[in-house]
């Protein structure tokens, strides 16, 4: 999977907390067998957009809130995502994960869903260095809120008259809490006030919700060469995202009749073909584009600092990469 240059150029300012990121991870992830050290050379060889740190480098230096715990933060965090990674290509049976085959596929699932368990553990061991006991609660918050997302997901697979309130409920259980706890680590490492943390837990929370209408979005639409993941999982696997969903919304009882028919028709190519054209008609892609960026619009009104920085100014940036990113 190859990066973006806009997501260099947005991550300019905090490359040496970056750094410090990526060495910490490879020590953390060093062999405690030797299957673990296959399985972590495999995670390490092909890193992912490493979109949650840098909102967490990002969001504690424009508060002015950076701590020397930041970067424990951070891994724990990713660490997190990465276990959920490893058990979500389980449950959507996917083939391919950052460009590469997933391990679930390399290896099997009994493989991914153990991985993902030490890396669990291995992010609490971390979050406990940080010596903070609010960020190991506010961690932890965020990690059942995952599990929470991903449970009601699988109640309501196939459920084609899911609402968007209740799609904006998981997918901000499942992804933006993740976000909004990367996004409030800075003012909490620093016991600032309520305020601060909560004005970047709701940035957080409104970015995070945006980034998986997106994704969602990138499933119709997108290039497994630049995603580095299968498209069309979702629909293949009975998971109904907003492009559907709002498509759904416009058209009459019969055509959604017609519609809801061709999704029932196991992974027929021809059937699936006429959804994507449906949906591309009725404008469910530019509803989600156009969802996505209100979402990044409010989450940015939450967080005006009283000094603009090029830490702020990169921040900015990266949420409008954000809505514009193609993998
Ligand atoms: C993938 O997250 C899972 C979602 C929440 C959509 P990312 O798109 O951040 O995955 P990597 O870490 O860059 O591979
Ligand atoms: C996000 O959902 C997964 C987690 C929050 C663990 P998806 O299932 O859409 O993520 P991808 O598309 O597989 O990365
Ligand atoms: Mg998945
Ligand atoms: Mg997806």
């Amino acid at each position: 999977m190859v990066e973006t240059d806009s997501l260099v150029r947005c991550t300019e300012p905090i490359q040496s907390d970056l750094e410090s990121f990526d060495r910490k991870l490879a020590d953390y992830l060093q062999g405690d067998s030797p299957l673990i050290t296959s399985l972590a050379r495999h995670l390490l060889k092909s890193k992912g957009k490493r979109i949650r740190p840098s909102f967490l480098f990002l969001s504690a230096r424009a508060s002015d809130n950076y701590s020397e715990y930041a970067v424990d933060a951070s891994l724990a965090i990713e660490l997190i995502h990465t276990a959920t990674l490893l058990h979500d290509d389980v449950v959507d049976d996917s083939e391919l994960r950052r460009g590469q085959e997933t391990v679930n596929h390399k290896w099997t699932n009994l493989i991914s869903v153990l991985m993902g368990d030490y890396l669990f553990a291995k992010a609490s061991r971390v979050m406990a260095d940080t010596g903070s006991i609010d960020l190991v609660g506010a961690i932890a918050v965020a990690a059942q809120r995952v599990s929470i997302g991903e449970l009601r997901q699988i109640e309501e697979i196939a459920n084609y008259s899911l609402s968007e309130e209740e799609y904006l409920e998981i997918i901000a259980d499942k992804t933006a809490s993740l976000f909004a706890v990367s996004c409030e680590t800075g003012p909490l490492l620093n016991a600032r006030q309520r305020k601060e943390r909560e004005s970047f837990a709701a940035f957080g929370e409104n970015i995070g919700i945006a980034f998986q209408i997106i994704d969602d979005l990138l499933d119709f639409v997108g290039n497994a060469e630049v995603t580095g993941k299968e498209p069309g999982n979702d629909l293949l696997n009975g998971k109904v995202t907003l492009p559907l969903i709002y498509s759904l919304s416009r058209v009459s009882e019969a055509s959604r009749h017609e519609i809801i028919g061709y999704l029932s028709n196991d992974g027929n190519e021809e059937s699936f073909q006429k959804v994507y054209d449906f949906v591309g008609e009725n404008g469910g892609i530019d509803y989600a584009y156009k969802r996505a960026d209100d979402l990044c619009q409010r989450g940015l009104d939450s967080v005006s600092p009283a000094q603009v920085s090029v830490y702020y100014n990169s921040l900015i940036d990266l949420v409008h990469y954000t809505i514009a990113r193609a993998s």
